[in-house]
């Protein structure tokens, strides 16, 4: 017997036979019939199996299976206006492939308790839904950046250096060394541009964030890139280009998912370049206007970026931050030396930072004078500065926060709903 994928009973002519397999999603039975809907990969589809179609033990069988058993089923697709989608099966052959126990995830339950059975809440549709966004947001990119010859290259993960400062390290024993897990692959892809010149990688960073906001993960997926002969400007005319590819093959491949999860998408169609860009002098200035204590040389937070994107429908760069807040790596600004050559893309109506980026420090000088100020002991960046012994090249690059974006596109409300088993402070399991 060869299974079709349930998506494909939409597709079929009305009539005609078909075979599919699945897992029991919602089910009921009434006097002489049982109505089971299916999941696959693919969707789901309702499956009425009714006395005299199919033998009476396959009937009793499909009457007494639980939820989430995994289920073949043969039958002939029929209209059915009141079916989801308008079709169904009528079953002449059902076969349970793996029975279930009682599902311990009823209708309504705690946020908790979702969380201690995600391995089995992954199933729902929502859960479903955001996992093929991300994976098409992750095709769009990488389709993207190789229209634009980058090159995909694969960092370490074991790290002696803290890319973004110490204070949201994991440290752990590497046999009888001290190492931390990575924030961020960037010096590693500043080593690979002086002979790929174009490049960039997806990984796992870590950050032990003690923030439980609604947007941090202690483990999320890292897209970063690095461009040599790049300057602060060209970098975000790339970030610009990624962020609406992205978005667009999503878009094309994803709509049904995006309705289900967010219903209007069309502001996703107004992510298209240019985007706005706002001077962090400016974004002070108009935080102050409404009410905000902001002085020069403090980082933006979360409540400061909600209040500076709510109004607006397209991504903003914030540039030009004081040199005071943000890393060591950072190149002045020429023409503001007080602030540095980067930017922060904040995603529109209040979702905030989804890209940090910077032009790079080319001189080995000013690098080692701006560790100095920072107290940042040079021992474990001895290779990092290499970088700028040997045909120090002007470049820039940033890093995207995967989940951020997701949790934007498909407007959910927690980022850890943006990625199959969140970790948070308070969470590592399942
Ligand atoms: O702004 P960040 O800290 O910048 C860097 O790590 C640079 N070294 C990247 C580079 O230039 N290659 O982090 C980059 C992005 C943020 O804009 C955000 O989207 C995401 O990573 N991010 C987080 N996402 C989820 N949970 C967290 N705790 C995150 N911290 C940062
Ligand atoms: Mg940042």
């Amino acid at each position: 017997m060869t299974f079709e994928p349930i998506s494909s009973v939409f597709d079929a002519p009305s009539g005609s036979e078909i075979s599919v397999r699945g897992w029991i999603h919602r089910h009921r039975s009434s006097g002489a019939i049982v109505f089971a809907v299916l999941r696959d990969s693919s969707g789901i589809v309702q499956v009425t199996m009714k006395k005299g179609n199919l033998p009476d033990e396959q009937l009793e069988a499909a009457r007494s299976v639980s939820l989430e058993a995994s289920v073949e089923v043969r039958g002939h697709i029929c209209e059915d206006r009141r079916a989801p989608g308008g079709r169904e099966v009528r079953a002449t052959c059902f076969r349970v492939v793996g029975p279930a126990e009682a599902f311990p995830i009823t209708e309504y339950q705690s946020e908790e308790l979702l969380l201690d059975y995600r391995h089995l809440w992954i199933r729902s549709r929502e859960q479903t839904a955001v996992m093929k966004v991300k994976a098409s947001v992750l095709a769009g990119a990488r389709d993207w950046l190789r229209e634009q010859d980058f090159i995909e290259v694969t960092p370490p993960i074991f790290t002696q250096n803290a890319c973004e400062g110490g204070t949201t390290l994991f440290k752990l024993k590497y046999f009888d060394r001290d190492v931390f897990l990575s924030q961020s692959a960037q010096m590693y892809l500043e080593a690979l541009i002086f002979s790929l010149e174009r490049v960039y990688s997806v990984t796992p960073s870590f950050r032990a964030e003690k923030s439980r906001t609604p947007r941090h993960l202690t483990e999320y997926w890292h897209l970063e890139l690095e461009e040599a002969w790049v300057d602060n400007r060209g970098n975000m005319e790339i970030q610009e280009g990624l962020v609406t590819a992205m978005v667009e093959r999503v878009l094309q491949e994803r709509k049904e998912e995006l309705l289900m999860l967010r219903g209007d998408i069309t502001p996703l169609y107004d992510i298209k370049p240019p985007f706005k860009r706002m001077r962090y002098q400016e974004a002070i200035q108009r935080l102050r206007d409404q009410g905000f204590d902001m002085e020069w040389g403090r980082d933006l937070g979360t409540a400061e970026e909600r209040a500076l994107t709510a109004e607006e429908t397209v991504p903003v760069f914030i540039t030009n931050f004081p040199k005071e807040c943000k890393a060591f790596y950072m190149k002045e600004d020429d023409e503001d030396p007080r602030t540095c050559a980067c930017a922060d893309l904040l995603a529109p109506a209040g979702h905030g930072e989804i890209i940090g980026g910077s032009e790079r420090e080319t001189d080995i000088a000013r690098m080692l004078a701006r560790m100095e100020e920072q107290g940042i002991c040079t021992g474990p960046y001895e290779w990092y500065l290499d970088l700028r012994r040997y045909g120090s090249v002007p470049h820039s690059g940033f890093g995207l926060g995967v989940e951020r974006l997701v949790r934007f596109i498909c407007g959910i409300d927690h980022i850890r709903d943006a990625i199959p088993f969140p970790r948070t402070v308070s969470r590592a399991y399942p």
